[in-house]
């Protein structure tokens, strides 16, 4: 018998090891196979058994839970978990194999379709491999949605003996997960993106700068990486090609703003993570002033079912401009969070209501932050707009690493709009003074709103303005949105405070 029980660490801080434990006492016999989680998060931890080869699920799973499991008489049987509306729902091209396989077993990774996108990246030259991605549209989705083949195109035709690969790994935006859950669930994919970007762009060396807040996903890592190199997916001769990619892990001291690229490549370098003015780009003048590919682990993991089923594939889910699939990651006040992956195009109303179940509290649902601590805060009148990256943007939305956070009607939106202007005043880098400054000048402001000076609205706005404009990077630059979308939608919050006061 073969039962698998989830290793993301979503999954064992809801208690999987010790539904492992219990699992492995009760049946001696049974194969207990770790993986990583299906993305339904309520459900963890989920056990599913195999029977007659279909995978039985049962959760959320208790020690106690597990001879009941076995025998089938379990109350949380949920029946089998590939017919699940969350699972069915989806179209998982990048997540594919997440919840699925072992994530440290090569054989069940080239199983499931693992190496066959670099087995045919392998027999192209740089200029198609480059062109492949950029037909499939892909742009990148560590926020800022910059099409990846323009980005690769430009490492590729500079002139350089050394380029190198960049996967920025330094998850830091709330409500966010899904790097972290490939790189627990499904790491080879990873590998295999950076090889082939690799190939692509004429870089023989990579480097996955991972966030040190998450130690499981750099344990998976460090292991897959040691294997691949064992395996010749990784070294002098990759996959006997005769040509060589390597890569290393660089582990993250845990700064928000080394998430920015250039502040990421400082870092990584050893120096300070300060933000380096743009241009020269990364493309141009990276690691070491070389050319450098940095990307997000999502658009890095997403390359290889590209070159596997071909650009068309990819670029057949979407909308407009946002081809391909969009990695939702659903949390906060949810009834339903977790890892959604499905073309662009959905309303925000869709994800909300009918995949996330609406609020836990069963309450109605008052703001939806979309894109992290930058993101704005939208009401229920602006559920109507579809992620897409300019459909979104026209809404005042930002899609960013596609993290949702939920509020019920019970938040207090000024209080969160102090929130991001405190957050960005303990993240700012310091290098300019919009941000640096600004920041701090900001929560004083909100909290001069709060006291009823109504006065402080205009300044408020004025503020964000001059950070829009003046800041060098996104943290500075961005952290407008939450504000003024907070200001702009839930004005009732602000005079409240300010009729409270008087
Ligand atoms: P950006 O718009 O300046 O650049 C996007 C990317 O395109 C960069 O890699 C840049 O080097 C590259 N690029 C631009 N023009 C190019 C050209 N002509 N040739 C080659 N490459 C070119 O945006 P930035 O500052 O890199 O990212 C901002 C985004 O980051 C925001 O939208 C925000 O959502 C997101 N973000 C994500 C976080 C996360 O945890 N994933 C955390 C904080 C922000
Ligand atoms: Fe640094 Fe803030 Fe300026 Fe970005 S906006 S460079 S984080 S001070």
């Amino acid at each position: 018998m073969r039962i698998f029980v989830p290793m993301d660490s979503a999954a064992k801080a809801l208690g999987a090891d010790l539904v492992a434990v219990a699992l492995a006492a009760a049946a001696p016999d049974a194969e207990i196979i770790r993986t990583g989680t299906r993305g339904m998060i309520w459900l963890e931890p989920l056990v599913e058994v195999e029977i007659d080869g279909v995978r039985q699920g049962y959760g959320p799973a208790t020690p106690e839970d597990a001879a009941a499991i076995l025998d089938g008489s379990s109350e949380k049987a949920l029946g089998p978990v590939e017919e699940l509306d969350w699972v069915t729902r989806q179209a998982r091209l990048t997540f594919a194999r997440v919840g699925v396989i072992a994530p440290l077993s090569l054989s069940d990774y080239e199983a499931h379709g693992g190496l066959s996108g670099l087995r045919r990246a392998l027999d192209m030259t740089g200029e198609e491999i480059v062109g492949e991605v950029t037909a499939s549209g892909l742009r990148g989705r560590g926020g800022a949605g910059f099409p990846t083949g323009i980005k690769w195109k430009t490492v590729l035709e500079a002139d350089a003996p050394q380029k190198y690969i960049v996967c920025n790994a330094d998850e830091g935006d709330s409500g966010t997960f899904a790097d972290r859950m490939i790189m627990e669930g499904d790491p080879f994919t990873l590998i295999e993106g950076m090889a082939i970007a690799g190939l692509g762009v004429g870089a023989t060396r990579g480097y996955l700068y991972l966030r040190s807040e998450y130690p499981d996903a750099i344990r998976v890592m460090e292991e897959a990486v040691r294997l691949a190199r064992a395996a010749g997916i990784l070294g002098p001769d990759v996959l006997g090609s005769g040509r060589a990619f390597d890569m290393e892990i660089r582990k993250g001291a845990g700064a928000y703003v080394c998430g920015e690229e250039t502040s990421l490549l400082n870092s990584l370098e050893g120096k300070r993570g300060v933000v380096r003015a743009k241009p020269p780009l990364p493309a141009l003048e990276g690691f070491l002033g070389r050319p450098t590919v940095v990307n997000n682990v999502i658009s890095l993991a997403t390359v290889p079912v590209i070159f596997e089923k071909g650009a068309a594939h990819h670029a057949s889910f979407g909308i407009g401009k946002s081809r391909g699939t969009i990695t939702l990651q659903i949390a906060g006040n949810v009834k339903h969070g977790g890892l959604f992956e499905t073309g662009f195009g959905l309303t925000l109303g869709e994800v909300i209501d009918e995949i996330a179940g609406g609020t836990a509290t069963g309450r109605p649902v008052k703001a939806v932050q979309v894109g992290g601590p930058l993101g704005a805060y939208m009401p229920r009148d602006k559920f109507d707009a579809p992620l897409g990256y300019e459909e979104f943007g026209a809404e005042g939305g930002l899609i960013g690493h596609a993290g949702l956070v939920v509020f019920d009607d019970t938040a207090d939106m000024l209080g969160m709009a102090r929130f991001a202007m405190e957050f960005c005043a303990v993240e700012s880098c310091g290098k300019c003074t919009p941000c640096r400054i600004g920041a701090v000048r900001g929560v004083e402001t909100i909290d001069r709103i709060a006291q009823g000076d109504a006065a402080a609205i205009p300044l408020l706005t004025d503020l964000c303005e001059t950070m829009t404009d003046g800041s060098l990077c996104a943290l500075g630059g961005f952290t407008p949105y939450p504000v003024m979308s907070a200001l702009t939608h839930f004005p009732e919050d602000f005079a409240t405070a300010k009729e409270a006061a008087e």
